[in-house]
């Protein structure tokens, strides 16, 4: 696998979240014992990934302090018969290099992943977004796939895609599977369309890009022509649809409910996502549930 590069896009300010997200990142949010951008980078490591490059902004320290060597607490924790908790700590010395720039000011998602230009040239790379993870506990191995998939078609982008509700297709980017393409589970299609943010009556199916996207370095030359789109950002689905006018092989890949999609954006999925991690914790997953039995009878 050639692909050891991921841009996690971290830097939107995150007011669906207000207040909760005032001061403190909405990344660094806990889904039960971690915070979410915890999960993306392992389940990011877990495909193969080695090199994960944040697109950050203002308030957003505590993701690089978070993925810092922390020696003086290691030593706190051995000189106080704390040896069993450096397990937690174990994540940072993953063989993972850091990378951080930043989006000087918020113009939207596509704007984000152009700020990696200047890092990346013409490199194939993946997008994670840093509020979403794939899979329980992020045990996901499609972003793998997406890669595998990527390499054998000489794509130019893969995107995953989850089916919504139809009432939930205003709130995503949505696919327009190419005629006569079968959509099935854990398989890859390719795309005629795809459209930032439709209504219920416009969109072209209910299957919503699921936060995850590989690129090649072209992508770059479409974003610097993207205009502002949907509520005035600089919008990535828009690059995407260029690339697809232009002819580029665009493939979308239909991922399962095991592989489902867990994001902070606003309270309703983030008190999904905290309670369904909190459910499958191994130590306390069992209690809580009980206790939660019990509070709904
Ligand atoms: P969202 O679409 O949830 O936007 O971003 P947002 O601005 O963070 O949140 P709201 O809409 O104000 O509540 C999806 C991902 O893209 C990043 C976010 O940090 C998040 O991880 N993003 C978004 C950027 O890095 N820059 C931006 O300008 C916008």
């Amino acid at each position: 696998m050639t692909i050891k590069l991921a841009v996690i896009p971290v830097a939107g300010r995150g007011t669906r979240l207000l207040p909760l997200a005032k001061s403190q990142p909405k990344e660094m949010l806990p889904v039960g014992r971690k915070p979410i951008v915890q999960y993306v980078v392992e389940e990011l490591y877990h495909c193969g990934l080695e090199k994960m490059l944040f697109i950050t902004g203002p308030g957003k320290t505590a993701i690089e302090n978070h993925f810092d060597l922390d020696p003086e607490l290691t030593e706190h924790l051995r000189h106080t018969g704390k040896e069993e908790l450096l397990a937690e700590l174990e994540f940072e010395r993953e063989k993972i290099q850091y990378f951080y720039t930043r989006q000087r000011k918020q113009l939207g998602l596509g704007h984000a992943v152009l700020c990696a230009e200047p890092m990346i040239g013409r490199e194939n790379f993946v997008v994670a977004l840093g509020d979403s993870v794939l899979g329980i506990h992020a045990a996901s191995k499609v972003v793998r796939q997406m890669i595998t998939e990527f390499e054998k078609k000489s794509a130019a982008a893969v995107i995953s895609f989850e089916k919504v509700p139809l009432q939930d297709v205003h709130r995503y980017g949505i696919a327009a599977p190419k005629e006569g393409e079968e959509v099935q589970e854990g398989h890859i299609f390719q795309l005629s369309n795809i459209v930032e943010k439709p209504s219920a009556e416009e969109a072209p199916s209910q299957l919503a890009v699921a936060s995850r996207y590989v690129f090649s370095g072209e992508i770059f030359d479409y974003l610097k022509k993207t205009k502002p789109g949907k509520g005035g950002e600089i919008q990535l689905t828009d690059a995407i649809q260029a690339m697809i006018t232009d002819g580029k092989k665009v493939y979308g890949l239909s991922i399962s409910h095991a592989d489902r999609r867990f994001d902070v954006g606003n309270f309703e999925s983030y008190f999904e996502a905290f309670l369904e991690f909190a459910f499958n914790d191994p130590d306390y997953g069992l209690s809580i549930q009980k206790k939660m039995r019990e509070l709904l009878k």
